[in-house]
């Protein structure tokens, strides 16, 4: 049973439920308040579904618990199952990594291997030479494609660069803009990265904004003055409607690709941060909105418990990426 929180999580004190909710949702003040709690109940005797919920007290997953169905108390355990309203979004940045051919045959393995999938937006980052081969595969199928840098201009003399309009006619959705490697090693600011935001924005492709802190910075104890210079600088200019089709991706430096993955509650306390900058920028409704996802060392065996964190909503994943089980592993672990 995926995402259930804890179960010493209060998740709403009490509340009135109805028989509307049954089994759709219920939206609870607390804890999951941005969050929407299926309910599930393994009746034991009357006809559950019939009733006319008046209150549930406790709510604890998996307890025992009074609810008061047309006046009679029923010992039923309710199975919360919390879902997201965010959707959740996985994406595979593959760097520097596969040649067109290998690329091709890596794609068709996901396509086959995750055709079931529905419940998760699956994305693939391959580099600039195999956008074509790759698009014309993903076609028709539940895999979106994303690239890896886009430039902040469009057509032109700019040796080098990648126009949105190329991007466009191969079908790509999404660009990967601000990670960390470009960030260091191409010394790109947040002006530039806010700057191609506006250019995907302006051109029908997504943004992924990445963000994240060094060792350095971790340990200075300046993670979220860096985070938010970053997210307030690689979003400027940028309207609340773009903002919040925008995805943001927090990736602690020193967790990427070195196999030190930040610990679910890590992450989730700058996810919890970053959405609180959000909110102070374009107001609680955008910030709600806006997926967020983890990156650093994401694989099968973490991917669980970090994409249950509340505001973590998918995983930027690099080296786990690069074969087709460590990818689907982390993309089913995440239903
Ligand atoms: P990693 O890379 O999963 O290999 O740590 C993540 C990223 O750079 O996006």
């Amino acid at each position: 049973m995926p995402r259930f929180p804890g179960p010493e999580t209060p998740i709403v004190s009490s509340r009135t439920a109805n028989e509307s909710c049954w089994p759709g949702a219920l939206t609870g003040r607390s804890v999951i308040r941005k969050h929407q709690c299926n309910v599930r109940a393994s009746r034991r005797s009357a006809p559950f579904r019939r009733c006319r919920l008046k209150s549930v007290k406790d709510w604890r997953v998996g307890c025992l618990f009074p609810l008061y169905a047309n006046g009679a108390v029923a010992n039923i355990q309710i199975l919360l199952r919390m879902d997201k309203e965010r959707k959740l979004i996985v994406a595979g940045n593959w760097k520097s990594n596969k040649t067109n051919s290998e690329a091709v045959a890596l794609v068709m393995d996901l396509i086959r291997e995750l055709a079931a999938v529905k419940e998760v937006d699956v994305v693939v980052c391959p580099a600039f030479t195999a956008l074509s081969d790759v698009s014309k595969l993903v076609l028709g199928s539940n895999i979106r494609l994303g690239a890896q840098n886009l430039s902040d201009s469009v057509y032109g003399a700019f040796t080098g660069e990648i126009a949105p309009g190329m991007l466009r006619e191969l079908s790509v959705r999404y660009v990967i803009l601000g990670h960390s490697e470009r960030r260091q090693f191409q010394k790109e600011s947040d002006a530039l990265v806010a700057k191609k935001a506006a250019n995907a924005h302006a051109n029908n492709l997504i943004p992924i904004v990445c963000v994240g802190e060094t060792l350095a910075e971790r340990e200075a104890n300046i993670t979220e003055m860096v985070v938010e210079t970053q997210l307030r600088g690689s979003l400027a200019g940028l309207t609340a409607e773009q903002v919040e089709s925008t995805v943001l991706a927090y990736e602690p430096v020193w967790a990427i690709g070195t196999g030190k993955t930040a610990s679910s509650a890590q992450a989730q306390e700058v996810h919890a941060f970053i959405r609180k900058v959000l909110v102070s920028m374009h107001g609680e409704a955008i910030a709600r909105r806006v997926r967020i996802q983890y990156g650093g060392s994401v694989k099968g065996s973490n991917a669980r418990e970090l994409l249950q964190q509340p505001d973590i909503d998918g995983a930027l994943v690099g080296g786990a990426s690069l074969e087709s089980k460590g990818f689907v592993d982390i993309i089913k672990n995440s239903i």
